[in-house]
């Protein structure tokens, strides 16, 4: 098959989840070549339909043979499929971009944010690594005051909304609120997100950690090439639906002024400044769903560091923390190489 045919065709696992339905959004939105779109997800959404682009599209089980002649295979489904299947789409010559785990510390794989680390794409391998939702919205910020200023150290914990664990896992979210408000239920504090928080998110990892926070301290020193990066993360989940809040302070190696962060930040692709505390204007995460940049506020110094900023940054974690990153990449690729 010639790499004009290949040119054609998408293939999207997990098509059915919430970071396959913001992928099928997104892809409408954003001037990728696709003759032919084939979305897969488990046997449960066999048969269902999808619109794309105008089309109706019918919903197969997820089957490898798919990979043929694709030129993009998209993988938003469960971390053990993609790390069996990726290699497989990607021997099959297709570009692979992976929103699960599987990849993302791979050596020989790219962690990629556009903005930030496009040039780490090379020819091959053909598996690229989309970062975490939390990682990429910090990186975005981080990559400038690290341009700017120098970074020494990072202190961040995040404000997780529970779409961030997918579809079933909002679901409950809901159901359980609903519970809660109708008097009852015998709902366990440490588990239901319904008017709580948890302080726990992903599996238990070493030193105490969580994975979440082992995985945002480790995807941002990668993108940032900083493998040195002193960062600490506490990663929370919070009963918003959709956004992520993150609260950070850093340290710089240089004096910082944070009125020159907010006109550096404004004028910077993919970064939305609100930051008017007298009238108490900030980005929060209701207005960053459903929104492609990545917000910033609360810009002040944190009084901890002699060099220091403190700042709040949110943004959709389905849209620039999945789907749009991931999609970003892809037509990033595309005018690259020319098509
Ligand atoms: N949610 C986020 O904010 C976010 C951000 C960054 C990265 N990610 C990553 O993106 C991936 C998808 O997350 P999500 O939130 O969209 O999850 P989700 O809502 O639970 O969706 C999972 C998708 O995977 C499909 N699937 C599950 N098992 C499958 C199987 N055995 N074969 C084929 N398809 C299967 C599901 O199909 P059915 O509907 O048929 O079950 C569904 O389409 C995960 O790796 C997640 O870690 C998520």
């Amino acid at each position: 098959m010639s790499e004009d045919k290949k040119q054609e065709i998408v293939v999207l696992v997990g098509a059915t989840g919430l970071v396959g339905t913001a992928i099928v959004r997104t892809l409408e939105r954003f001037p990728l070549p696709v003759n032919n779109f084939i979305p897969l997800a488990s046997l449960r959404s066999k048969g269902k339909n999808i619109q794309f682009r105008g089309k109706n599209y019918t919903v197969r089980e997820f089957d490898p043979k798919y990979f043929k002649d694709a030129r993009w295979v998209f993988f938003s489904g469960k971390d053990g499929l993609s790390e069996e299947f990726c290699p497989v789409a990607a021997s099959e010559g297709a570009w692979v971009i992976d929103n699960s785990a599987s990849f993302r510390m791979n050596p020989d794989c790219p962690l990629v944010v556009p903005e930030i680390n496009l040039d780490s794409v090379g020819s091959d391998p053909r598996i690229i690594a989309n970062p975490n939702c939390s990682s990429i919205q910090l990186a975005v910020i981080l990559a400038k005051i690290r341009d700017n200023y120098g970074l020494e150290r990072v202190i961040v914990s995040t404000y997780q909304s529970a779409s961030g664990a997918g579809g079933d896992y909002l679901e409950k979210l809901i159901n359980d609120s609903y519970t809660v408000l109708d008097g009852g239920g015998n709902l366990v504090p440490g588990t239901s997100l319904a008017f709580n928080c948890i302080p726990a998110v992903g599996t238990i990892s070493e030193n105490y950690r969580f994975s979440e926070e082992t995985k945002l301290e480790n995807e941002v020193r990668k993108i940032l090439e900083l493998d040195e990066l002193k960062i600490s993360a506490t990663a929370v989940r919070v009963p918003t639906l959709v956004g992520h809040g993150e609260s950070v302070v850093v340290e710089t190696s240089k004096p910082v002024d944070p009125d020159d962060v907010r006109k550096l930040l404004a004028e910077s692709d993919g970064v939305k400044v609100l930051d008017d505390i007298e009238n108490r204007i900030f980005p929060t995460p209701r207005q960053a769903e459903n929104t492609d940049p990545v917000w910033v506020g609360r810009i002040r110094k944190a009084g901890v560091f002699e060099n220091d900023l403190a700042f709040w940054v949110v943004a959709d974690n389905l849209l620039k923390g999945a789907a749009l990153n991931a999609v970003q990449i892809a037509v990033a690729i595309n005018k690259r190489d020319g098509n």
